[in-house]
């Protein structure tokens, strides 16, 4: 009788070391995996002269007609505001948008277009979208990022395209806050 159990404890033990096996096996393949695989595309760009020079320093921040015809939008999410505070985009036209935090984690969405991305220190968020009606949206910040979360937003102001144009004519980068 006691050889029976013991032959059957013997076999479940054999049973459950194979599963532990298995699952770290898995957890080594999958970490190794990721770790050889970063994401498709990482851009960074360096938190601590964010406000003194390159890319994302105030000057620089908002709406631009590139020199190659592109829209481009350039944001920065800080603790607990974006600037510009009011973004102004033309319709019907691709607008490729630039983001970084110099923070804490943020993320916008804007009204209910697909424009959706987190906004982390250290890397730059960057998507295209094109809006295909003139109009008013609310640009909440989406990641939980401290106290004043909640009171994290922006306006966008989607605008007609001859509007548009004629505008940044006049502004090497524009937005619509008021001064
Ligand atoms: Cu920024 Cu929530």
């Amino acid at each position: 009788m006691s050889a029976v159990a013991e032959a059957a404890e013997q076999r479940w033990a054999i049973i459950v070391a194979a599963i532990i096996a298995v699952l770290i096996a898995m957890m080594v393949v999958t970490g190794l995996h990721w770790a050889a695989m970063p994401p498709s595309r990482v851009e960074t760009v360096d938190v601590k002269t964010l406000h003194l020079k390159g890319e994302f320093v105030e000057s620089n921040l908002g709406t631009a007609l590139e020199s190659d015809g592109k829209v481009v939008v350039r944001v920065l999410a800080q603790q607990y505001s974006f600037q510009p505070q009011c973004l102004v985009v033309p319709e019907g036209m691709p607008v490729t948008f630039r983001g970084t935090s110099s923070d804490a984690i943020h993320g916008f969405s804007i009204g209910k277009s697909n424009a959706n991305t987190m906004m982390i220190p250290g890397f730059v968020a960057t998507f295209t979208t094109t809006f295909r009606t003139a109009g008013e949206h609310l640009m909440p910040c989406h990641e939980y990022c401290g106290i004043g979360h909640e009171a994290m937003w922006a306006r966008v102001q989607v605008v007609p395209q001859q509007e548009f144009l004629a505008r940044i004519g006049q502004e090497k980068r524009l937005s619509c806050v008021r001064r």
